[in-house]
């Protein structure tokens, strides 16, 4: 994918503020400090465009970045976070679910885990209702830089057995510190396009 172009058009905390322009999106889920943020930047080779932090709970809105004007990457608030209020947590699920289940032009969403880890029960659920909606062919683990390319393999293999993974869904490794993964996500991003018939530029 060549990146021409990437904006921030809005930090959305209503649907009211969702872009109306119907173009193709894809969305990043996770728990809070897996590295959405800086996933988003790393594959578009930005530094700052998504705020991230080393302190969970930092991305707090819906955020949409418009790609070569032909499609959205949406940065989504992580879960998990312990010290949120329960009055927060539930505004939290209202906010994520009004987006997840009521978005036509939403493509795909990506669940981002930690390679190092096994999943959460957090994370479990959370494929499991993205899966409801028809999405999750896409899981990305984040962090690679933090353990060999062997216990890489070993660990891929586990989160596809604890997510239970279909067979053609795909476990794609991302390094943000090494920059390490770019290509394939993108790869994976362009056939999710390709499947679902959208006229997004390739190059
Ligand atoms: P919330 O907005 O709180 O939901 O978090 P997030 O998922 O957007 O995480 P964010 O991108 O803000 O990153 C959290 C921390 O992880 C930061 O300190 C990042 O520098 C670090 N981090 C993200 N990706 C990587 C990576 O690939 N390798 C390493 N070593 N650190 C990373
Ligand atoms: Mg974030």
């Amino acid at each position: 994918m060549k990146i021409k172009t990437s904006d921030i058009v809005i930090s959305a905390v209503a649907p009211a503020q969702y872009p109306e322009d119907e173009l193709p999106e894809i969305a990043m889920v996770g728990r809070s400090n897996v590295g959405k943020s800086s996933t988003i930047n790393t594959i578009l080779g930005r530094r700052n465009l998504a705020r991230v932090s080393q302190n969970p709970g930092k991305t707090r809105t819906i955020n949409f970045y418009i790609i070569n004007k032909e499609f959205y990457l949406v940065d989504l608030p992580g879960y998990g976070y312990a010290r949120v209020s329960k009055s927060e947590r539930a505004s939290w699920g209202k906010m994520m679910e009004t987006y997840l289940a009521g978005r036509p032009n939403l493509q795909e969403v990506l669940l981002l885990v930690d390679i190092r880890h096994d999943p959460t029960a957090d994370d479990k659920l959370m494929y499991e209702w993205i899966r409801h909606y028809g999405y999750g062919r896409i899981v990305v683990a984040t962090k690679s830089d933090k353990i060999s390319k062997n216990q890489q393999q070993k660990s891929i293999k586990n989160i596809r057995q604890k997510l239970q993974m279909a067979s053609d869904a795909k476990v794609v490794p991302i390094s943000s510190l090494k920059k390490l993964g770019i290509d394939d996500l993108w790869k994976a991003i362009e056939k999710q396009f390709e499947e679902n018939d959208l006229p997004i530029t390739i190059e």
